[in-house]
């Protein structure tokens, strides 16, 4: 099985996560893409959706689903999204694809986070993956100095030749080298920084359920 099939077969399995008649919350990603694209097979059944980036509100709508605006919905019933990394207890690395802070935001309504990824995202200890912090672009400097000081090495993401810009026009560290023994503790530290708008630990709020694409097939983890 390839990585893009396992990827398939959890985003698969994350349908018997959506409540009919519902607005469902929908992460970035690869992974979440594959989801997407699942959902638009049952998009008659459920309400619609809200969006974590641009990049997946464009995909859910050129599925013919609705997009809601986070600030006229009180409560998901469902988060489903990927990870970059993914510990035994549900805390995560998230931010690879920048869409970290409306991750954490659409996440932080939802009854349920159901993670879906492929079993390499399975890992004892986190930090092998670069953690993303998204930064407000005049305060990158002096927060890659805490970053350092908390014993990492901040790289600022560079996309054609710039900072990449995200959808709430800030910048992305990727902080190398951590490892991440008290995940929820550095996540609370981190998000402290001045300057700092999210940190992609999501630790202290982590996922509920995961759906770990393996070999031999989709394994399901309650945190
Ligand atoms: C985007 C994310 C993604 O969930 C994470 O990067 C995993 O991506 P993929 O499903 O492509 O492996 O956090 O900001």
């Amino acid at each position: 099985m390839t990585q893009d099939e396992m990827k398939q077969a959890v985003a698969r399995a994350a349908i018997d996560y959506v409540v009919p008649g519902e607005i469902i919350g929908v992460g970035t990603g690869s992974t979440a893409n594959f989801f997407i694209d699942e959902l638009g097979k049952i998009k008659d059944s459920i309400k619609g959706a809200v969006a974590s980036s641009e990049a997946t509100a464009e995909r859910l709508r050129a599925h013919g689903i609705a997009v809601f605006d986070l600030n006229d919905i009180d409560a998901l019933s469902v988060y489903i999204d990927g990870a970059d990394e993914i510990t035994p207890q549900g805390a995560m690395i998230k931010g690879g694809g920048a869409a970290l802070t409306r991750e954490k935001i659409v996440a932080s309504v939802a009854r349920q986070f159901v993670c879906i990824a492929d079993g390499s995202k399975l890992v004892d200890l986190l930090g092998n993956f670069p953690l993303p912090v998204e930064v407000i672009p005049m305060a990158q400097a002096v927060v890659a100095r805490r970053l350092t000081a908390l014993g990492g090495q901040p790289r600022l993401r560079i996309r054609d030749g710039k900072p990449l810009v995200t959808d709430n026009g800030c910048y992305i560290i990727d902080v190398l080298g951590l490892k991440i023994q008290h995940p929820a503790e550095l996540e609370a530290q981190i998000n402290d920084i001045v300057g700092v708008v999210t940190v992609g630990l999501f630790a202290r709020r982590g996922a509920d359920i995961g759906l770990l694409g393996t070999a031999e097939g989709v394994r399901r983890l309650t945190f």
